[in-house]
């Protein structure tokens, strides 16, 4: 045989080897890019990895859920915007970063001192409140499919908090909640809208004076190295709700959608598991550093702080809705 026949019968062998193989390659899988925030020691963080391998596991490869933590991809109203064009497909904002969106209604878990405790919170987040709330993405292309919990927020700047005049005239960055917002301003300090990733530096350079968050995120964050004072004060709650573009989850086969759904039910009570004991770990971790002193506040200075700041109910009333608030208070047992 000459040497192009020779030639010629080998490409003809490896075409006819290779046409098998292409037909039962697998498809390309379907990826889930999440973006978040958070570091990934943290409640969200953890519970997105946690999401990734169940979900990995169990459609045995289908599905690929790539987890940027951090801010590394979107900043938090970039990620917003990145969801509703499709750049991502998964999101787990703070409920205090809706209002841009036009959902003012989910300010209402940033009220001073609406719960008592997550039984509290869990009595909204789990039940037909908040499912209604879930419901009103829709309208924004969104899906709503689950609430995380993170915790409760504790106070803190670089003087002393422990009388709400002590406030006074500080600059203390919040989320972009109208509610943060008029909190802040019923103890007299200045609020400042300012995103994550934004914040250590913000306080390291007084940009800011202090701030609040969950243990979690001061600890994770290391902002309690670049603030003196930490108040324990309980005064709101800080979590989330996970969403999806809507056309982009009801275009999934629907074997898969349900299998994701379940994935998302098991990452849902491994969050709600970890939260607590994750910021009770954070805050023990702030106290050890020595970094910041640790303020708790006695019963009459938290009750001095509940007082003032119920003013920020009065004034968001009309702006989240009175029946949302009016609901809440019913399952909470809110009383100014
Ligand atoms: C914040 O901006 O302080 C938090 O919403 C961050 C987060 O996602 O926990």
């Amino acid at each position: 045989m000459k040497l192009s026949q020779c030639l010629k019968s080998l490409v003809i062998a490896a075409t006819a080897l290779s046409f098998p193989i292409a037909v039962l390659a697998a498809p390309a899988p379907i990826v889930i890019k999440f973006s978040h925030v958070v570091a990934q020691h943290t409640p969200k963080g953890q519970a997105a990895d946690y999401f990734k391998k169940i979900v990995e596991e169990r459609t045995k490869g289908r599905v690929k859920v790539e987890v940027y933590p951090n801010s590394q991809l979107f900043k938090d109203k970039e990620e917003m915007e990145a969801l509703q064009m499709g750049s991502v497909q998964m999101l787990a904002p703070s409920l205090a970063k809706f209002g841009p969106l036009g959902l003012k209604e989910f300010e209402v878990f940033d009220l001073p001192f609406i719960f008592d405790d997550y039984a509290e919170l869990h009595k909204v987040t789990q039940g037909p409140v908040g499912a209604k709330l879930l419901k009103k993405l829709e309208t924004k292309g969104l899906m709503g499919l689950a609430y995380w919990d993170n915790g409760f927020k504790v106070m803190s700047a670089n003087k002393p908090l422990r009388e709400p005049a002590d406030f006074r005239g500080l600059k203390m960055r919040i989320q972009s909640s109208k509610v943060l917002d008029a909190e802040m301003r019923s103890v007299g300090a200045m609020p400042q809208v300012m995103a994550f990733s934004e914040v250590y530096q913000a306080l390291q350079t007084g940009v800011v004076d202090g701030t609040e968050n969950p243990p979690s995120n001061l600890y994770t964050q290391k902002m309690y190295e670049v603030q003196k004072y930490v108040t324990m004060s309980n005064h709101g709650y800080l979590g989330y709700a996970v969403l999806v573009n809507k056309k982009f989850w009801m275009g999934l086969p629907a074997d898969i959608r349900t299998i994701l759904d379940g994935a998302m039910k098991d990452a849902t009570v491994f969050a709600n598991n970890v939260a607590k004991k994750d910021n009770d770990e954070a805050m023990a971790a702030v106290k050890k550093s020595g970094r910041s002193q640790i303020i708790v506040l006695t019963p009459q200075q938290r009750a001095d702080w509940k007082k003032a700041m119920d003013k920020a109910h009065k004034e968001s009333m009309s702006r989240i809705g009175a029946d949302i608030v009016h609901e809440v208070y019913k399952e909470t047992g809110y009383k100014p």
